[in-house]
């Protein structure tokens, strides 16, 4: 069954000019390969039929694949508004809708109340940047409470995360050791793991066989909970204390408006998708450039000498720093470069007939956005698979920007956590690599010895 539905199909129109004639190769290993570094793969597919080709995912998905940075931003940045419609995540179908799934005017009054609600909260300003510091201090002390033993940090770095979404969102804040909590922030790591499974991928061919993860239901419990809440303490005069009012506050509004998109199902919805981006995004890249810090301790020393001759030991770092941490900022833009958290981009569809490199692309064709093949593009990056800082500083060891460095995609739909995810990489990132002030003897570390006669 599974050899059928990989079968490869190419529909060629000769004569007129349609993508579909170019290239369409589906298959199972095409999906799979986009797990882990497959762009090697891609950049040879790219080779033999152009950046811009068909993939059939099973008999009944046709998506129009775009390969390497020229053809992504011609697409999403060129064409923003034809590109800007949002594609299935099958496993998530039927389940989520609000601001990250939703489309035409539903998507757009969503996208703009979420942006200037996180603004009115303090994003970009200086009230977020103290919300996020006072967490980074709970998050190292919790760090130093492991008395240097071997531990997994990933619960405690997503927790660190939750806590600051739920504070904008809910305006509550955890303790650590709360089960609940632990037990929400499994969940929306266990969404990540289950959406981006190879299975989860083959079941997205057809999207009437996906189910979504079992731990959604967990995440929708707690955020109607807290929603519910909310709405028995709401003070309708205002200020709103967090999104969850500032939604309120807008429902009551447009309450007479049948058109109105303010919502309880959007609400919910869009709650359950900030609390999950929230969770999980930065608090994974975070520990991946943990991570390649313990593959490279030569980067990481370089990253703390430069914080101790920046800042001194023991002073928290603050966002007015990152221009005199040039090698931080650049270890950690080489980590979400080499990363690529979301490596297929998140399907768009065209939301009219559009014209593009030469082709008729209909309304509603699906594009998956290839963000992996930018950040692995091996013209723009050389020796892309190589972690090197270095692409990121000038010739006198300042900050270089990269047109490519798009790990959070580009045109309409572009990530809108993007200000908040980065503030949190940079305050959290610094203050967990932050030397401890010395005391009267500098005392290394624990350690554990493995001895192995030979
Ligand atoms: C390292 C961290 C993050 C990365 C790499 C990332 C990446 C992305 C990407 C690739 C998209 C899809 C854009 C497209 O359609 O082309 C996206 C969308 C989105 N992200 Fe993020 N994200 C991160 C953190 C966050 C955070 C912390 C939030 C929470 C506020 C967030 C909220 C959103 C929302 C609401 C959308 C949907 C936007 C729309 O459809 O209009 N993201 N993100």
């Amino acid at each position: 069954m599974l050899g059928a539905w990989c079968k490869t199909r190419t529909e060629s129109s000769k004569g007129t000019a349609s993508v579909w004639g170019e290239a369409g190769r589906a298959s199972l290993r095409w999906l799979i390969q986009r797990q882990g570094p497959g762009w090697t793969q891609d950049f040879k597919r790219h080779k033999k039929y152009g950046p811009v080709f068909t993939v059939y995912l099973g008999p009944w998905r046709r998506v129009v694949v775009l390969v390497g940075r020229e053809a992504v931003q011609e697409a999403l940045r060129g064409q923003a508004e034809a590109f800007s419609g949002r594609g299935l995540v099958a496993t998530l179908n039927g389940t989520f809708d609000g601001v990250f799934f939703s489309n035409g005017e539903r998507w757009r009054q969503l996208r703009k109340f979420t942006t200037l609600a996180l603004r009115d909260l303090g994003m970009g300003k200086r009230e977020g940047e103290e919300l996020i510091q006072a967490e980074a201090r709970c998050l190292v002390e919790a760090l130093r409470r492991t008395k240097g033993w071997p531990f997994d940090p990933s619960l405690l770095l997503a927790q660190a995360t939750s806590n600051i979404i739920c504070s904008l969102v809910f305006r509550l804040r955890f303790p650590y050791d709360d089960e609940e909590f632990q037990a929400l922030v499994r969940a929306a790591s266990g969404i990540v793991v289950g959406v981006s499974s190879p299975w989860a991928q083959v079941r997205g061919w057809d999207p009437s066989l996906s189910k979504a993860p079992r731990q959604v239901c967990t995440v929708a419990a707690f955020a109607t909970q807290q929603i519910q809440r909310h709405q028995r303490s709401l003070d309708t005069s205002g200020p709103a204390r967090d999104i969850v009012d500032a939604f309120l506050l807008k429902m009551a509004k447009e309450k007479q408006d049948p058109n109105t998109e303010f919502t309880d199902k959007n609400l919910l919805m869009t709650v359950i998708y900030l609390l999950f981006a929230g969770t999980v995004t930065v608090s994974t890249t975070i520990r991946y450039t943990l991570l390649l810090l313990l593959k490279y301790p030569q980067v990481q020393e370089r990253v703390q000498a430069e914080l101790t001759r920046e800042l001194g030991p023991g002073q928290a770092p603050s966002l007015g720093d990152r221009a005199r941490l040039p090698y931080t900022d650049a270890v950690l833009h080489e980590a979400q470069r080499l990363l690529a958290l979301v490596p297929m981009g998140v399907p768009r569809t065209l939301v009219k007939t559009t014209r593009f490199r030469g082709y008729t692309l209909p309304q509603g064709t699906e594009v998956f956005p290839l963000l992996g093949s930018i950040l692995h593009d091996p013209e723009v990056f050389k020796q892309p698979e190589e972690f090197n800082p270095g692409r990121f500083l000038d010739a006198d060891g300042k900050f270089k920007k990269h047109e490519a460095f798009l790990p959070f995609s580009l045109g309409k739909r572009v990530c809108l956590g993007e200000g908040l995810a980065r503030t949190e990489l940079f305050l959290l990132f610094t203050a967990i690599l932050q030397p401890a002030v010395s005391g009267l003897f500098n005392i290394p570390p624990a350690f554990q010895l493995q001895f192995r006669p030979r």
